[in-house]
């Protein structure tokens, strides 16, 4: 089988290649998938910048020194299966690199799903070796491909932050400030934050001039700020700034400019992936990574298991039609158009009301 993938380089992101191969046959047990279509968001840049930290380079290995396949969310049909129990015209959703094909290795296999249980994938995070069959999934997700892979996984994140924040009476802050507000887990967020009875705050939205018009046109924040009016827009009480931007010269400036008032202040991801990162002592309580499954897991504990990824499933699709309007799909088709897609992306293009589904 003809396989193509796009290839990045880890040390420069900005340089891609199109690999053009045939798939290796199969062994006992192995599945070769056609990767349908899959999710383009900052999210994907940020499993680029911690691809050595967490991992994710390793899922699907190059064997050629520097060179990485970028992880995404899509859905995919087997093709070829060499499994007894995974049949051909399967329809799969899950973690996938940026190409037409891949080959998998199921095991734990129930109606719901596998796990790839590959050698090499063995150490890493393991929710991602995890593949849903989507005919054993609820029917409701059947019709809902292109949201499940651009949405519900930022969701799903928003959801946990906010139960953490709830969880935690809001660190006692007046008002939540949330960094890339235009981005999906910065909206999503918001918007948890908005229908939460509990929370009696503000809930501000930091973001760009151009995505300020989509921040207020989904009307979750009590106050939308353009990067750059923070001092003049943003009282000065008791607060919480949960940063999607890992922009290091913002989060010094609100910790400076609130000091003991920054009552928490939690980082998530990094959608201005190429700012000043910043490392020194700060004003106020000091900036901590959020380690999503850390809260699942604490959730599971208060809840039973499975639980609060339940409520956050759910959550999810219904803020999926809520938005449905407000973000315009777009597949975009074929290797070119893909490397292409990613550098906009790299270089601030995509604007925020456009979702980029991939088919290579
Ligand atoms: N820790 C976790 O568990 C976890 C889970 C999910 C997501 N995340 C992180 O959360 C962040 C948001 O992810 P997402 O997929 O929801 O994002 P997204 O929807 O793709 O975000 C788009 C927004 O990010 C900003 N942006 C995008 N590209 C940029 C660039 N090149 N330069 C400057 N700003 C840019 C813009 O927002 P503004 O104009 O509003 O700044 C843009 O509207 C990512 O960094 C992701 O890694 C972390």
């Amino acid at each position: 089988m003809d396989i193509t993938e796009i290839w990045i380089d880890r040390k420069d992101f900005r340089k891609t290649k199109i690999v053009n191969g045939q798939s290796a046959p199969l062994t006992d047990g192995d599945v070769l998938v056609r990767i349908d279509k899959f999710a383009l968001t900052s999210n994907n840049v940020g499993y680029a910048l911690s691809g050595d930290f967490i991992g994710y380079w390793g899922y699907y290995p190059t064997g050629e020194d520097g060179w990485g396949k970028l992880t995404v969310w899509g859905m995919a049909e087997v093709v070829d299966s060499h499994s007894p129990e995974i049949k051909v015209g399967e329809r799969l959703y899950g973690f996938f690199p940026m190409s037409s094909h891949v080959a998998l290795k199921p095991g734990n296999i129930s109606e719901a799903g596998f796990t790839d249980v590959a050698a090499h994938r063995k150490d890493l995070p393991d929710l991602y070796n995890k593949y849903q069959r989507t005919a054993g999934g609820p029917t409701y997700l059947l019709a809902l491909e292109d949201e499940r892979c651009l949405l519900f996984p930022l969701f799903m994140t928003a959801f946990v932050l906010a139960d953490y924040l709830n969880d935690n009476k809001y660190f006692d802050a007046q008002q939540i400030l949330i960094g890339s507000v235009s981005s999906k887990t910065g909206f999503a967020l918001a918007h948890f934050l908005a229908n939460d009875t509990a929370f009696k705050g503000k809930v501000i939205g930091l973001t760009s001039a151009s995505n300020a018009g989509f921040v207020e046109r989904l009307g979750s924040c009590d106050q939308v700020v353009v990067y750059g009016e923070e001092k003049t827009s943003i009282a000065n009480v008791p607060s919480v700034f949960v940063d999607m931007s890992g922009d290091g010269p913002l989060k010094k400036l609100l910790h400076e400019y609130l000091t003991d008032n920054m009552h928490k202040s939690v980082s998530v991801g990094g959608t201005h992936w190429d700012a000043e990162r910043v490392t020194d002592e700060l004003p106020g309580s000091q900036p901590e990574f959020f380690f999503t499954p850390a809260h699942i897991a604490k959730r599971d504990a208060d809840w039973g298991a499975g639980v609060l990824f339940e409520r956050a499933n759910q959550a999810g699709a219904d803020l999926g039609e809520i938005v449905k309007n407000d973000i315009e799909v777009e597949v975009i088709k074929g290797a070119e158009a893909a490397q292409q897609i990613w550098l906009d992306m790299l270089d601030n293009k995509v604007t925020a009301n456009r979702g980029i589904m991939v088919s290579i």
